[in-house]
């Protein structure tokens, strides 16, 4: 969409021209997944799909949002402190209001108008590509002094404090600092960053959607954190360490007998993996992008046998993804429980690789699985 046509909405719902209109969008992530609240690197990329939200000042403290897609409308006022609201979508936006005043930054009444075309509980962040778009709103509309690197922490703490799900700041930054055609590693410890060309001659980025919405997924999610928050204590009793990234499997082993199986597979998947991470990015750098692809599959049997926060569905599309040798990697992506594999596949053969791992999901599950083409784009932006 551009902004004369989110413009037009807004203009329907509020009798007026919006101040600015944003476009923030959703992310994929290559690599590195369940590390970044673990203090590992990502490897996330935002994608050219967007939350889109359009903004005016209002004289009062009211606070107007409508969801053009739900077609739902929300109203509250900045009079007393804000509440979460039982209908879920307006907590992203009042979240980022509320960590803003928190902050110290002075908000006063607007008009919202929320649309987009990110697929919603595909794993694909729709929910920190509104609270980006809304602070990059915000910062605009009330001119506020404030970086990007702090409007991700504030729209990461939207989440963690209104919405109620403990998530690590990935989504976010990705969003926020995406940029067109590039992968951004980065380390989730103290947010520094490099960006990679990622433009693989003759292969696609592709996401194959289960459709299965990770309804159970905020409180398993925050289960795992509070797993691995237990393993890196029992960790730190025996050995002078302050995060997984100094924690070796060796370690880990010493201190096997003091936590439980549960705790021991979930610290060795996020050490693994903070080494595949790395393992990965030189494969990307060295241009062997079979290896890569060898890194992927090995995340995924992580995730679902160390993590378990996989399921049926995803554990399905990507056993067929192996058979393919036209897929050169595939794996769960996200928090999990439902969502998105993500696939590097053979350009020239995407249709007909879909059509043999779908008819295997058809067998089992009794319906399709959904397919998107994934480009990578730029972070949050105005629209002009
Ligand atoms: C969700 C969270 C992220 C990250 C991923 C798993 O998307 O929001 O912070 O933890 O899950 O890698």
């Amino acid at each position: 969409m551009n902004k004369a046509e989110v413009s037009a909405l807004f203009a329907q719902q509020f009798n007026e021209a919006p101040s600015f209109v944003i476009a923030s969008p959703g992310r994929i992530n290559l690599i590195g997944e369940h590390v970044d609240y673990n203090s590992g690197f990502v490897l996330p990329a935002a994608i050219d799909k967007y939350m889109y939200v359009a903004v005016s000042q209002r004289n009062d403290s009211q606070i107007l949002l409508h969801a053009t897609d739900l077609n739902q409308n929300f109203q509250t006022n900045l009079d007393a402190a804000l509440q979460p609201s039982s209908s879920g979508w307006p907590n992203y936006v009042l979240g980022v209001i509320d960590e803003l005043r928190k902050d110290g930054h002075v908000v006063s009444g607007f008009n919202m108008l929320i649309t987009g075309n990110i697929p919603i509980g595909a794993g694909v962040s729709s929910s920190a590509a509104l609270e980006c778009a809304t602070v990059f709103a915000c910062k605009h509309l009330f001119d506020l002094d404030i970086s990007k690197q702090s409007m991700v922490k504030i729209a990461q703490r939207a989440e963690n404090n209104f919405v109620g799900v403990n998530c690590g700041v990935m989504d976010q930054f990705a969003s926020m600092f995406g940029k067109a055609d590039h992968v951004i590693k980065l380390d989730c410890a103290d947010l520094s960053y490099t960006y990679f060309p990622f433009k693989l001659e003759g292969i696609s980025i592709v996401l194959f959607d289960t459709f299965v919405k990770h309804s159970l997924a905020s409180s398993e999610y925050n289960t795992r954190r509070q797993e691995c928050e237990t393993g890196l204590a029992a960790l730190r009793q025996q050995f002078s360490i302050t995060s997984f990234r100094e924690a070796t499997l060796a370690m880990l082993d010493t201190v096997a007998d003091s936590i439980s199986d549960k705790v021991y597979n979930r610290c060795k998947y996020v050490i693994e993996e903070i080494g595949r991470m790395e393992a990965a990015c030189n494969h990307l750098l060295a241009g062997e992008i079979g290896a890569f692809g060898t890194r992927m599959y090995e995340t995924h049997m992580g995730l679902s046998e160390l993590y378990e926060v996989s399921c049926p569905e995803l554990d399905c599309i990507v056993e067929n993804c192996k058979k393919e040798n036209d897929i050169v990697g595939a794996r769960m992506m996200g928090g999990g429980f439902g969502g998105c594999v993500i696939a590097l596949v053979q350009t020239a053969n995407v249709e007909a690789v879909y059509n043999r791992i779908n008819t295997a999901y058809q067998n089992k599950f009794g319906r399709n699985m959904g397919k998107y083409l994934m480009h990578i784009g730029d972070g949050t932006r105005l629209l002009d």
